[in-house]
């Protein structure tokens, strides 16, 4: 019996620790293929065991491949991206002009598949937190559902404090836990006054960390950047340990 309690206690502590963590954005072409990707290249250098996925796609499957690249995984496209659409639009807008079901169970299925492959997983989210998965789901209830905790990628620049505090503020209302936000894609030469107190109003405003601010960097603009470069890259503009989840 004694053995019973212990058994059930440990699994208990094992469900309480995250499995994952779940890239989403104020918007598309943020780049949250790019962080997912440098994140996952560091865990996997840093000797963690992470599996990757992309549960959405529209229009193409080259966000999952290329996290499957980075991450160095073989598991097949089909559980790392179980949930493709044709047309480049929202899932619900593209299932109906496909005249196709969203079937949410897949996804389940294929994070459950990799949540006994891998210690940890790294999962990319469609578009940003607001966008329909069905009329009746949205991202982030899909981020609900997988129960892991979130970290924004926002650009930076005027608009940002506007875009972020809305996903900071819709990700609460589900109790959703931010474990950070990334500013990406800041451009030296023309940053002006709003880049450069962004990152302040941010943290001030939302009470999330901005683990990083990554620069616009011409070798990331390419579907398959350098892997030991966007490692490097990520680690030296991005502080990962203030996740306080890896
Ligand atoms: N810091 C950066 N420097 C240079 N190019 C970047 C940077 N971050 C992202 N990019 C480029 O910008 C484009 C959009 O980035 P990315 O694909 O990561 O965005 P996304 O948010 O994942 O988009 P989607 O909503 O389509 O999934 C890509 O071509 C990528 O290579
Ligand atoms: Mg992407």
């Amino acid at each position: 019996m004694k053995q019973y309690f212990t058994n059930r206690y440990l699994a208990q502590l094992v469900n309480c620790m995250t499995r994952g963590i779940f890239i989403t954005g104020t918007g598309t072409e943020i780049g949250k293929t790019v962080i997912a990707g440098g994140l996952a290249t560091s865990l996997k250098q840093a000797g963690t065991n992470v599996g990757v996925m992309k549960p959405i796609s529209t229009g193409n499957t080259a966000d999952a491949q290329f996290l499957k690249h980075a991450a160095q995984v073989d598991d097949e496209l089909s559980v790392i991206n179980p949930i493709f659409l044709r047309n480049p639009l929202a899932p619900s807008v593209a299932a109906r002009i496909e005249d196709t079901d969203i079937d949410l169970r897949s996804v389940e299925t294929a994070f459950a598949v990799l949540g006994k492959r891998y210690d940890f997983v790294i999962v990319e989210g469609v578009g940003g937190i607001a966008v329909p998965i069905r009329d009746d789901f949205l991202v982030v209830q899909l981020i609900q559902q997988l129960q892991l905790p979130i970290l924004i990628v926002a650009k930076t620049g005027l608009g940002t404090l506007n875009h972020t505090l809305l996903t900071v503020a819709f990700a609460q209302q589900f109790n959703i836990q931010i474990a950070g936000i990334v500013l990406n894609g800041l451009c030296k030469e023309t940053a002006g006054l709003a880049e450069a107190t962004n990152p302040v109003e941010i943290e001030k405003l939302t009470g999330v960390p901005v683990i990083g601010i990554v620069p616009y960097q011409k070798q990331l603009d390419t579907p398959y950047p350098d892997l030991t470069f966007l490692s490097e890259f990520m680690n030296q503009h991005i502080a990962w340990r203030k996740l306080g989840i890896l």
